[in-house]
């Protein structure tokens, strides 16, 4: 009788070894494992040989398959919707000019903010969703989409639409970031305090269009300091939105601890972070977004405090931070890899940072994880064993990706 009153799952997949990351010291491997999923959240996590019913007897729908099951990758820090690109740019720093020189010279983040603020709704979603749809097809069912390129109320708010329209047009969830103050436009120059007051302004008008999720800046010589950063903090925290912050990139200004006393959801990059900085982070729980691609592709020497953060216990997620400078990265499992290669994390600590903790970052509870209860959102991969995902150096490896339980290949 009992059994017969439980509505059937919509589906159910078995066979695959099931990756829960519900541990913080191992994968979580379920052999044999099996998923069940019913009105979009995961109802069964567990050995295919511990159903409690034969399968036609538990969903509408069984899938058997092979390979490795993971939740859905979550790239949790990017900027990919901008107009044009800067591989000019790319080629001059192999000649020996600096990020900062060419930031200097009106090159970088303003290049960009020229090609955005000259490409049209339309245009800006057809350049951007490629993108957006190259991280879905290795696996990403959750992303986060900045601003920044835009440094005009108009063009800001552009971007934004457009992060929200890619959300629509794929079904990954995409939570948008307000990054105004990321360069100084040049109709502002040398005001910067004028500048972070208009943004400050735009805030409010942005959020009430719905239009904003959490608020960052660049706190750095080349952007802003950390007395306007804590400006615009505040004016995030009037309206009671989360912060993060690009933090300790390129020099040591104490942003790690900053955004800690905002309680702050992430810092992001943090090569230069001193210790200070770290055990604020510990304290507040804030997550270090590590982003390899922009280390990799400026050439640079000097690498987060890895070490430190797991000494204390700082939760570390990996991101893309796919932008047209520093970082044109569109495989978030490519990031993975070069954390590990580049910065020693385990391919374990790398899938954490692509999974629980990129979802951490991003404030949210019910993914990263596959435990009953959460959201299906999974990944199904070609490999035999997790670790491969970060050994394979690109390559085509999705089977298949459930986004709230709808998968791609029905
Ligand atoms: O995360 N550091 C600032 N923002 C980006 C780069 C933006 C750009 O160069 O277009 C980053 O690395
Ligand atoms: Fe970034």
């Amino acid at each position: 009788m009992t059994e017969t009153a439980q509505p059937l799952w919509d589906e159910l997949i078995i066979g695959p070894t099931v990756v829960t990351l519900t541990e913080s010291a191992d994968y979580g491997c379920i052999p044999d494992g099996a998923i069940g999923i019913l009105d979009g959240v995961l109802t069964y996590v567990g050995p295919a040989a511990d159903l409690p019913a034969s399968p036609d007897r538990l969903a509408h729908h069984v899938v058997y398959a092979e390979g490795t099951l993971t939740p859905g990758l979550i790239d949790c820090h990017t900027h990919l919707v901008f107009g044009g690109n800067r591989a000019n740019e790319f080629a001059m720093r192999l000649n020996g000019a600096s990020y900062e020189e060419i930031a200097r010279a009106g090159g970088g983040i303003r290049s960009s903010v020229r090609n955005t603020r000259g490409a049209d709704a339309d245009h800006l979603l057809a350049e951007s969703l490629p993108r957006a749809l190259d991280l879905l097809h290795d696996g990403v069912t959750t992303l986060e989409i900045k601003s920044g390129y835009g440094l005009d109320l108009d063009t800001e708010r552009r971007m934004l639409q457009t992060a929200r329209q890619i959300g629509a047009l794929t079904a990954q969830t995409v939570h948008t970031t307000y990054l105004a103050a990321h360069a100084l436009p040049p109709e502002f120059d040398n005001d910067a305090d004028a500048y972070i007051q208009r943004v400050t302004e735009w805030l409010p008008i942005l959020h009430a269009e719905g239009l904003v999720d959490a608020v960052d800046a660049f706190c750095e010589g080349i952007g802003f300091s950390p007395e306007q950063t804590r400006r615009v903090f505040e004016a995030a925290q009037a309206l009671g939105l989360p912060v993060k912050l690009h933090a300790d990139q390129l020099s040591d200004l104490h942003g790690a601890e900053l955004v800690t006393q905002f309680s702050g959801l992430s810092a992001d990059h943090l090569e230069y972070t001193n210790d200070e900085g770290l055990m604020a982070m510990a304290r507040t729980g804030t997550v270090a977004v590590l982003l390899p691609g922009a280390y990799h592709v400026l050439r640079e020497t000097k690498q987060p405090p890895i070490a430190r953060m797991r000494e204390l216990g700082v939760r570390m997620a990996v991101s893309t931070d796919c932008n047209p400078g520093t970082s044109p990265l569109l495989s978030l499992r490519v990031a993975m890899q070069l954390a590990t290669t580049h910065f020693r994390m385990t391919p374990l600590e790398a899938l954490q940072g692509a999974t629980v903790h990129a979802a951490a970052a991003l404030g949210l509870s019910d993914r990263g994880q596959l435990k009953p209860g959460l959201r299906a959102d999974l990944a199904l991969w070609t490999v035999q064993h997790p670790d491969e995902l970060t050994y394979w150096l690109g390559g085509n490896l999705l089977q298949n990706l459930w986004l709230a339980g709808h998968s791609l290949q029905r």
